[in-house]
């Protein structure tokens, strides 16, 4: 029997410390995933994820008494007899249980599996990052590397679960003591006491404060590798003057890459009627435009918003970018009262939300909805 009535000290400092910040990391990513104007947060706190995971893989090799990877219960017919007994364990584990070793094994691969997918789709798809010469070549394959990325996060997201789950049957059925251990560091139990050496103080310092200047550095700079952004700023004044002189006198100016080819050539063949007003323009000026737009149109984009705009309009004739369906999709969220307040006015007026519309960007971190 253990003797209940002696503590022993089993996560060192700089374990509990990793652990708080990990919740913290996994936490601001799995919320912030959801919106696109936050996705630079998302990418900060996904980073700072795997530097965690990569210094807890150097600490399981460090001879750490309960924390290294060959003090772990690897063995499969010890889960079993772990789990097929849950709620009347034959054993008591002071460090990780069999089910808890299994758990944090996955953790650890598959957090460090969803950061990298992530990074691959933070580059094919926004051109942004370490990845974001990949925006060239794999474009296409955007949404297979985003839905990659989403299979991995989950699996991941469901074996934090089960963890929590695992802690609650310790608290609840099992009265133990896990949860307030990685506060205090210590469990009742009658065990060696963790004790570290000077080495492994170093590597447990260097640990948490190299995670959480990482963090500070990714949050307060987006000019890093890891963040930066790899779209061009297209000055279309230099680009086609005659186009930014004709195509933003009525209106701002819509980047080409938005609608498709055929959506220009419908538009630039009938300016007459240009959504009830007459934008016509002299024959040799029409065709230097037109032929312009029909080179930069969609089909010759590498751009997320335009891939996804020609993908959902499915060839129909559509020339308004606001009645396309991913763009109806995208915006379906927003109030309509805002679309109609003073700083926006109308729908089409992309550049009150998306700082940077004119010059051909897009990104998810400019996007600022005005306040009212
Ligand atoms: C005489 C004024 C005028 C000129 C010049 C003009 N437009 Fe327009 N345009 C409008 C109006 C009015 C609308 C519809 C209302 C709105 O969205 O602003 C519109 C809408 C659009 C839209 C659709 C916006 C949406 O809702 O998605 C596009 C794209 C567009 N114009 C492109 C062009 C291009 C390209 C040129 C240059 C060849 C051009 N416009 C020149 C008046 C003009
Ligand atoms: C009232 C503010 C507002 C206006 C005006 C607006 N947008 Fe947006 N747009 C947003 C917001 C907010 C999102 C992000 C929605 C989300 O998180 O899913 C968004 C998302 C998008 C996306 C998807 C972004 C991505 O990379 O996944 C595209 C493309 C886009 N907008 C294009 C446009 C275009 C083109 C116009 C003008 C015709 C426009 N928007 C007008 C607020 C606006």
């Amino acid at each position: 029997m253990t003797d209940m009535t002696k503590k022993t000290f089993v996560w060192s400092i700089f374990t509990r410390i990793f652990h708080i910040l990990l919740i913290i990391c996994v936490s601001i990513a799995y919320i912030t995933s959801d919106f696109d104007n936050l996705l630079s947060f998302h990418a900060a706190f996904g980073y700072t994820m795997v530097v965690l995971f990569l210094f807890r893989i150097v600490w399981g090799f460090m001879n750490v008494r309960y924390s290294k990877f060959s003090d772990f219960t690897f063995n499969l017919h010890d889960l079993f007899d772990y789990l097929t007994h849950i709620f009347h364990p034959k054993k008591s584990y002071i460090g990780h249980n069999p089910a808890a070793s299994w758990a944090v094994v996955a953790m650890i691969i598959l957090g460090i599996l969803t950061g990298m997918s992530g990074a691959l789709v933070y580059g094919t798809q926004e051109g942004m990052g370490i990845f974001s010469f990949l925006n060239h070549t794999y474009f296409k394959e955007m949404e297979l590397f985003e839905e990659l990325h989403e299979v991995i996060a989950n699996a991941f997201m469901l074996v934090v679960l089960a963890h929590i789950a695992g802690v609650l049957v310790d608290k609840f059925v099992h009265k133990g003591d896990a949860i307030t251990s990685m506060i205090d560091g210590t469990k009742n139990a009658n065990a060696t006491n963790l004790i570290l050496t000077f080495g492994q103080k170093i590597f447990g310092f260097v640990w948490v404060a190299t995670s959480i200047l990482f963090l500070l550095y990714l949050l307060s700079s987006s000019d890093n590798p890891l963040l930066k952004d790899g779209n061009t700023h297209i000055n279309y004044e230099q680009e086609h003057a005659l186009f930014f002189e004709e195509c933003s006198s009525c209106h701002i100016l819509y980047p080409p890459f938005l609608l498709p080819e055929n959506s220009w050539k419908i538009m630039m063949n009938n300016l007459e009627d240009h959504f009830g007003d007459d934008a016509s323009l002299e024959e040799v000026d029409r065709l230097s435009i037109k032929n312009y737009l029909l080179s930069h149109a969609a089909q010759h984009s590498t751009k997320e918003s335009a891939l996804k705009i020609m993908q959902s309009m499915k060839n129909k004739d559509t020339i308004a970018i606001t009645q396309t369906p991913y763009w109806i999709q995208r915006h379906k969220n927003i109030d309509k009262a805002l679309f109609q307040s003073a700083k926006v006015q109308k729908k089409s007026n992309c550049k009150a939300c998306h700082k940077n519309f004119e010059h051909g960007l897009l990104n998810d971190k400019d996007i600022h909805l005005p306040k009212e």
